[in-house]
Parts: structure tokens; C-alpha cells; sequence
């Protein structure tokens, strides 16, 4: 009956095996940093089976995968640091993940997909995770994909890192890429309430599932929100993709907790809305806002918390 959640200190990952533990659900998770592990799961002590594991580490697969009836692969890499490539982690990983489930005699899988993925994308991050869930769909397995847009929440990366970098530049802030791109932020506890009901739910098994929040917002919105919760007033200014690319580019080769990078300014072209959204139209669910109460979280990144991330790329929230 157990549940392996993969990736399971990681944003998405962690809020999962909370959500799974209160329903009573029992819960393998396997992560690969300790430190960042205690930040996030301690607390749920030993209500959780912890399990090290790595996607790229086949034969310690089979051993994470005993007792197993259910998986929620989570991992994934947006940015590529520390020597791993999307190729790897996010499609070869994702092979593993399949393969080791299927010979271990897992049924049911639920693959953190991703709003606008596809094989034949031209963009190297949205490629890999769309060949990713070709792979999981070729598969044996009772499969779900969820395909949120951007997922807001306490420990989110994108939006707090724009509340980062607010808190480091006064009066003035560009208007990424010009501010037009589009996304429909959804809140990670949503995205857990529908990763939780599909489980036994056989109306969602080799479904792909887009998920979204109530609003389509522009970048441009989103800034300014978050300006209204973390920095007071600012001026905005257009500043296109072009201008961006060499301070990006050394933001990246020099801070280990870079807030943006070369590959995730491409995607400001690819509109992250979801057209069908399965929490409304599948779940019933009134998804929550990024307005108001629900984004007061964005409020803990002060200065100093700011250049720590930047600077070491420690787990801050
Ligand atoms: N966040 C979003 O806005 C968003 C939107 C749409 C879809 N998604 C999808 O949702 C999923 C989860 O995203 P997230 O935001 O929760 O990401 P995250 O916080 O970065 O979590 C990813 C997890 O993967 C682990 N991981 C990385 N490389 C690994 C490897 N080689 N072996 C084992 N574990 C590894 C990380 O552990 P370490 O700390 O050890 O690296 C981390 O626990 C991803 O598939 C992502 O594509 C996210």
C-alpha cells in the first residue's frame, strides 16, 4: 500500500507527503539531500519512511521501489547546476523512475508534468520533460500527468525569487521580457488536493491534466502584485528579453543561487495558461488566487535571506 513520493523534499514533493500523511496514507520518501530533508520533513518524524535515492542510479531504484504500489514522481530540474542536464534528470530519470516501478509490480503513477511540455518543443527544459511523459504514457502503468503553470506557494522559487530581487533593487524594477508574458499562477495546495484525488480515481488514469489558478496574469500583474505585498512602490520599466540576456547570463555564471537564468528567459515566449483547467472542469475545485492572504508568504524574504539564497543556494523556506 505504500506510496513512494519521488523528489519528496522539493517543493511540490514535500507539500505532497504532508497533504498524503494527513489523510492517513502511508509514505515512502526519497530524497537525496539530508540537510535540506531535515529543513523540510523533520518535523513530520517518523510518521514518514525517509529513503535516499537518486533517478540517475538505477540498480538503488529497485530497492526504493519494495512494497511500492503507487508513485508520484515529482523530480525534476528547471535550472541545470551542479553538473545534472535536463536530458538526464528530467527524461533518463523519469525512464528509471518507470522502469523500476514497472519491474517491481507498481500500478498506479502520477507524473509531475508540466503546462506546456512537448517532445517536439523547441525549448531544451520543456523538451525533456515532454519526452519525459511520452515515456510514462508508453508505459504499463496507470498513469496520470499534471500540467500546472506556474505553482505559487511559501516555498515557491519563481515567485519568490521576483520578491527577492525586489528586495535588492530599490525605486527602479524591470518589467521582465516587457511584462507581456502570460501565466496562470496555481497554488501548490491545489495542485496536491488534485494529485490526491486522482489516486484511486480511474476517470483521471492516462489523463493529462491542466492545472491553473483562477486568473490569467501578465508578468507584468504578477510584479506588480508582489511589489504591493513586499516593496511598496516601484517604477516599472519595460526591459525586453534582449537586455536581459548578459546580466542574466552573469547572474547565472556567478551566483549558485541564481533567481533567473538563460534557459528560463527563453520560456517568457511559450504563454504558461491553461485553456482546459481540470481543477475547475475535473475536480470542482475553486482554485485560490495569487491575490491578497494567499501570497502574504512573499513577505519573508528579507535582505538578508535574499543574499544568502543568491549566494549559497541554501533551502531558505
Ligand atoms: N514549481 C513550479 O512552478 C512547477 C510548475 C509546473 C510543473 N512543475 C513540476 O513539478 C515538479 C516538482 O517541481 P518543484 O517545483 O517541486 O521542484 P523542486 O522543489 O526543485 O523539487 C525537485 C526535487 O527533485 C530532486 N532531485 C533533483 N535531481 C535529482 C536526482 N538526480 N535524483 C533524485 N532527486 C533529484 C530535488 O532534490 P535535491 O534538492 O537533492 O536536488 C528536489 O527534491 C517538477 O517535475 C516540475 O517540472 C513545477
Amino acid at each position: 500500500m505504500t506510496i513512494l513520493v519521488t523528489g519528496a523534499n522539493g517543493y511540490v514533493g514535500n507539500n505532497a507527503v504532508r497533504r498524503l500523511i494527513e489523510l492517513g496514507k502511508p509514505v515512502r520518501a526519497m530524497v537525496r539531500n539530508m540537510e535540506k530533508t531535515r529543513k523540510r520533513l523533520s518535523d513530520l518524524g517518523n510518521k514518514v519512511e525517509i529513503v535516499t535515492g537518486d533517478v540517475s542510479d538505477r540498480e538503488g531504484l529497485k530497492n526504493v521501489m519494495n512494497g511500492v504500489t503507487t508513485v508520484i514522481h515529482t523530480v525534476a530540474i528547471a535550472l541545470e547546476q551542479g553538473g545534472q542536464t535536463y536530458e538526464e534528470v528530467n527524461f533518463q530519470g523519469t525512464i528509471n523512475i518507470v522502469d523500476a516501478a514497472e519491474a517491481s509490480g507498481v500500478r498506479r503513477f502520477i507524473h509531475m508534468s508540466q503546462n506546456g511540455s512537448n517532445s517536439q518543443s523547441p525549448y531544451r527544459f520543456l523538451k525533456s520533460k515532454g519526452r519525459a511523459q511520452e515515456y510514462v504514457a508508453a508505459s504499463k502503468l496507470a498513469w496520470t500527468a499534471m500540467r500546472p503553470s506556474a505553482i505559487f506557494g511559501p516555498q515557491d522559487e519563481f515567485f519568490n525569487s521576483l520578491a527577492r530581487l525586489m528586495q535588492v533593487t530599490p525605486l527602479l524594477f524591470p518589467m521582465i521580457g516587457g511584462g507581456k508574458a502570460q501565466f496562470q499562477p496555481v497554488s501548490v495546495y491545489d495542485v496536491v488536493e488534485a494529485i490526491v484525488r486522482s489516486l484511486d480515481d480511474d476517470g483521471t488514469f492516462h489523463k493529462e491534466l491542466g492545472l491553473g489558478g483562477p486568473e490569467v496574469l501578465t508578468l507584468e500583474e504578477i510584479e506588480k502584485r508582489i511589489s504591493e505585498v513586499v516593496a511598496g512602490p516601484r517604477v516599472f520599466f519595460p526591459a525586453p528579453t534582449w537586455l536581459l540576456r548578459v546580466p542574466v547570463f552573469i547572474m547565472e555564471k556567478t551566483l549558485p543561487g541564481t533567481p533567473v537564468s538563460s534557459s528560463l528567459l527563453d520560456l517568457l515566449a511559450v504563454p504558461n495558461t491553461v485553456p482546459d483547467n481540470a481543477l475547475v472542469n475535473y475536480f470542482k475545485i475553486e482554485p485560490c488566487a495569487f491575490a491578497g492572504e494567499n501570497i502574504q508568504y512573499l513577505k519573508n524574504n528579507d535582505v538578508s535571506t535574499t543574499l544568502r539564497k543568491f549566494f549559497t543556494n541554501t533551502t531558505v523556506n
